[in-house]
């Protein structure tokens, strides 16, 4: 399934883009990693070298999602030097937390323009490519915060939550054209975003998002390629996880209860004083 074609990770030279990099290469596909700072994209073609078995190829392109010019620029780097992309994934993110009162305006644009924008324009560089081919498959790295409230994320969740709806409506449109999308939702696990998270988080995030458990990054990225193997358009990983979600789904008031007995157990809110 992998063998000989070329993925695009946005968001490769860390967490989970460089962990799924990994899987990827060892099965045979060739790979073009995306993120902005280049001796991060360096260390990780290191990192990544020795799941390299069947000697693939392996380049890096600095580009800042954001930039929608600067996303075009790097998707026609790529076509010269790699040609057409048979696979994109989008997982290049940025977590913000904290009380919706002291988050500025600034911060949820930040956040809605790498993990929404950033998003799209690489769906957008790469449509025509799929297109032209008959054939193409997107990986859209959200989250569970993209189907559940969290307390400390609305910047977070809104951004995740429009990619849930951008993924589910090309889901549909692009189906016809033999485009395939997964949607990927995980909870939290291991990376350099969650070690940046807890050094400022507060309480009432941290119990409410770990009351699913806190995951392995080598979990998540495995659990994804077996959901792009299989086809699966929702990819939530963990069995917990899963679980959760499908009780969310059919009945959300009742997640919405344990979430709010958490919050009422747990709030001190931005006076500190509860
Ligand atoms: N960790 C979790 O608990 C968790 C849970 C659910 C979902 N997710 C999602 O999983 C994805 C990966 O997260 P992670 O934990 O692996 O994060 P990470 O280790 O912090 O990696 C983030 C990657 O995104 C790149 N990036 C950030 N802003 C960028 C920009 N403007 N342009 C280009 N690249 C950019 C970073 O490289 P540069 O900084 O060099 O650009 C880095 O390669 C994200 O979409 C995140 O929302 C994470």
């Amino acid at each position: 399934m992998f063998r000989g074609k070329t993925a695009i990770i946005t968001g490769g030279s860390s967490g989970l883009g460089k962990e799924l990099a990994k899987r990827l290469i060892g099965k045979g596909a060739d790979l073009a990693l995306v993120a902005r700072d280049r001796d991060k994209l360096e260390s990780a073609i290191e990192e990544i070298a020795p799941a390299n078995s069947l000697d693939r190829r392996i380049e890096t392109y600095s580009c800042d999602v954001r930039d929608a010019a600067s996303v075009e620029q790097a998707a026609k780097a790529i076509c010269d030097r790699q040609g057409p992309p048979d696979i994109l994934i989008n997982s290049a993110g940025i977590l913000r937390e904290g009380y919706f009162e002291t988050v500025p305006t600034d911060t949820f644009e930040e956040v809605m323009d790498t993990n929404f924008y950033g998003s799209l324009y690489w769906i957008q560089s790469v449509l025509p490519h799929f297109k032209a081919k008959g054939d193409g498959c997107i990986v859209n790295i959200s989250s569970m915060s993209g189907i559940l409230g969290v307390f400390g994320y609305a910047a977070y969740c809104a951004s995740k939550h429009a990619l849930n709806g951008l993924t589910s409506s090309l889901r549909l449109e692009l189906a016809p054209q033999n485009i395939r999308l997964h949607l990927v939702c995980p909870p939290e696990f291991g990376s350099p975003m969650v070690d940046e998270l807890n050094t400022y988080r507060t309480k009432e995030n941290r119990v409410l998002a770990q009351t699913l458990p806190v995951m392995t990054v080598e979990k998540v990225a495995d659990d994804t390629i077996r959901g792009m193997e299989r086809g699966t358009y929702l990819i939530v990983p963990g069995t917990y996880t899963r679980m959760f979600e499908r009780l969310n789904r059919f009945l959300p008031s009742l997640t919405r209860m344990v979430s709010d007995r958490v919050i009422r157990q747990n709030y001190k809110g931005v006076s500190g004083r509860g």
